[in-house]
């Protein structure tokens, strides 16, 4: 083999660039199923799903809207904010645990929707904490030169995958998606570090188990609830307060960051008695943390987007402030993210 005559074009060996969150969209379809709805569907009570959980109302997809309808329409808005057009976008990537279909990927659907015939697509499996695994890819794709404009979206149909009859699931889920527009920017605010953690040893834990190639979508699977979320809720609840502090301090360490420098908590909005543990662990008070699950529910991987659109918007999270989100998920998934607004 004989050495090129020119010199090489090597583009991911340049220096790293700093990216940023250069705009965020969110969307929710727009029925509204209180916890007095639930109360008529399931043996449960307002009081209950509140005090357990903190969760008032979600909104449910329609029936003829899949997961990459209300991806899209977050996208809309994203893009919109940030003034990028379609053919921009170079990457998109959709966190969901609820795709459309098996494939082909709901981040291709969201191409066709959109228009954004210049990206690469994929889909990002990592359940609720799916979000902030797909925000880290796309923080390295760019940081490296590799990509410009990325399109990273949580999106979810949660509805598609509840069991009505489980009243111990069924009242804490929602539909919802939000999306961010990561780009590199010269200023020094941006992402700062990412980190991700996994334990697949407790897989069975939170699960929807048919449907997929272990065991394909049947009568007996559908009759038996198996296409639906199984999840053992007490051990879900105490390995998410460990997994998202966890991966708060590591995040923090990594930086050189106090907590008390953390202008904003945007943690994954499952639960309120999750978080409230979580702050505990981390020994900061409530009033530091945003949440807005009281209106949306769990909604998977959209959550931790949804909160940081609505958290900016209302003037929660201002230019500057040290935003620190963190989620847990599935799989076991965890993730935290420290970030310069
Ligand atoms: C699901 C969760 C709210 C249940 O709260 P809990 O205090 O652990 O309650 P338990 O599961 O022990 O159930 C207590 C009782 O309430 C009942 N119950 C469950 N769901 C109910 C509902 N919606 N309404 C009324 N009662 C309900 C149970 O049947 C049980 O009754 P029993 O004592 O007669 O058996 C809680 O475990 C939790 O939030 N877990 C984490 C879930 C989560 O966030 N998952 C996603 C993570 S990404």
């Amino acid at each position: 083999m004989s050495a090129p005559t020119h010199e090489l074009v090597r583009p991911c060996m340049s220096a790293l660039r700093t990216v940023s969150i250069t705009a965020t969209g969110f969307y929710v379809p727009d029925r509204v199923m209180t916890n007095a709805d639930l109360e008529k569907i399931v043996d449960t009570s307002d009081e209950w799903i509140f005090t357990r959980s903190g969760i008032r109302e979600r909104h449910i997809a329609a029936e003829d809207q899949a997961t990459s309808d209300l991806a899209a329409a977050a996208a809309q808005r994203a893009m919109e904010s940030a003034g990028v057009t379609p053919d921009e976008i170079d990457f998109i990537l959709v966190a969901t645990c609820t795709p459309d279909m098996t494939f082909p990927s709901t981040a291709c659907l969201v191409q066709k929707l959109i228009g954004a015939k210049n990206a690469a697509c994929l889909d990002v499996s990592a359940a609720c904490s799916g979000f902030l695994y797909a925000m880290d890819i796309a923080r390295q794709y760019i940081a490296c030169g590799a990509k410009q404009t990325i399109l990273v979206i949580g999106a979810e149909k949660m509805s598609s995958v509840m069991d009505w009859t489980d009243r111990a699931t069924c009242v804490l889920f929602g539909d919802g998606a939000g999306a961010a527009i990561l780009q590199a920017r010269e200023a020094k605010y941006g992402l700062l570090t990412s980190v991700l953690g996994s334990d697949g040893t407790l897989n069975e834990l939170l699960m929807v188990p048919a449907g997929g190639s272990r065991q394909p979508a049947s009568h007996e699977a559908i009759e038996q609830g198996l296409t639906c979320i199984r999840m053992a809720g007490r051990e879900v609840f105490k390995h998410a307060v460990t997994g998202m502090a966890g991966a708060a301090r590591e995040a923090l360490l990594r930086c050189g960051a106090n907590i008390e420098d953390v202008a904003c908590i945007i943690p994954h909005q499952a639960n309120s008695r999750i978080i409230q543990a979580v702050g505990q662990k981390l020994g900061v008070p409530m009033d530091r943390f945003f949440m807005n699950l009281e209106r949306y529910g769990n909604t998977s991987a959209a959550s931790v987007i949804m909160a940081l659109d609505e958290a900016v918007r209302i003037g929660r999270v201002q230019r500057g402030d040290l935003v620190l989100l963190v989620v847990f998920g599935a799989g076991f998934t965890w993730a935290a993210s420290l970030l310069e607004w």
